[in-house]
């Protein structure tokens, strides 16, 4: 299990409020966030949805300290992002975030095992360490027959695995996936999203953004996103036509590991 974070047991792990982002090109400005106050618990699983546009990618990165906001607040574990320099910014990612994305994001010139080992590269550990840790976490990933094989000699569901292992490599408490699932296949999709269940029964909080309803059944949480703000499941079901409200699990809970 992962430790619970520190602070008033009360408070949430994240505590988003006021959050703008807000981007001028060409003379336009673009509220890709207008205000999104919003709180999760450890341990949740949430899911972001909304239509393209909407900001959910925005929000993800500001969540994970890869961007900075226009205005608001982010406070992680008690940590205010938005007060951080880039030292702080960065070891926060190194240190509470695992980021999934769409695309995988692979070096194509290192094998599985590589690319998981890659954020280790710097951090004083031997060769042999990071090979014993990048091992562990592809076999926990189910690729431990893999480990050699670059990315383009894996399939796209194995390439994601791979991504998720990387994640993991700091053990994170936080991870979160800007449509993990998009670029796979449905069958592909559904083991990338019980492999996110079991990494939220092993006690982390989960945020994935996501088109694909059927991710809504491993959610504990459901938010919903409209040009920017987050709205309520009854609003985006009448505004998208999408189904708002939680639709039942497919499949039985994947043991806790
Ligand atoms: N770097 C940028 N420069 C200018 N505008 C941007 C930038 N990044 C995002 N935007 C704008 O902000 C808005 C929100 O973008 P975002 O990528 O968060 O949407 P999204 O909900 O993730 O969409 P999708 O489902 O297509 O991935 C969009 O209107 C987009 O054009
Ligand atoms: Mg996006």
């Amino acid at each position: 299990m992962i430790a619970p974070p520190a602070g008033a047991p009360d408070a949430p792990f994240i505590a988003i409020s006021g959050l703008r982002k807000s981007y001028a090109l060409g003379g336009v400005v673009v509220h890709a966030l207008d205000g999104v106050d919003l709180g999760i618990r450890a341990g949740t699983f949430h899911t972001i949805m909304g239509p393209s546009g909407s900001g959910k990618s925005t929000l993800l990165y500001l969540l994970g300290g890869l961007d900075r906001p226009t205005a608001g607040r982010i406070v992680v574990a008690g940590a205010a992002l938005q007060e951080m320099d880039e030292n702080a910014l960065a070891a926060y990612r190194r240190e509470v975030v695992g980021f999934i994305f769409q695309s995988f994001n692979l070096i194509s010139s290192l094998s599985a095992w590589e690319n998981v080992a890659f954020p280790m590269r710097f951090a004083g550990i031997s060769r042999r360490a990071r090979r014993e840790r990048a091992f562990a976490l592809l076999e926990r990933v189910g690729l431990a027959d893999r480990r050699q094989h670059r990315p383009s000699e894996l399939s796209g569901g194995q390439q994601q695995r791979v991504a998720i292992a990387r994640s993991l490599v700091n053990e994170p408490r936080l991870v979160l996936a800007d449509e993990p699932t998009g670029n796979l296949d449905t069958a592909s999709g559904q083991s990338i999203m019980e492999l996110l269940a079991e990494l939220h029964s092993d006690g982390r909080t989960i945020v994935v953004v996501t088109h694909d309803p059927r991710m809504a059944a491993y959610a504990t949480h459901q938010v919903f996103l409209l040009d920017g703000r987050t709205v309520s499941d009854a609003e985006y079901h009448a505004v998208t036509g999408m189904p708002g409200g939680p639709i039942a699990r497919p499949v039985a809970a994947p043991a806790s590991v």
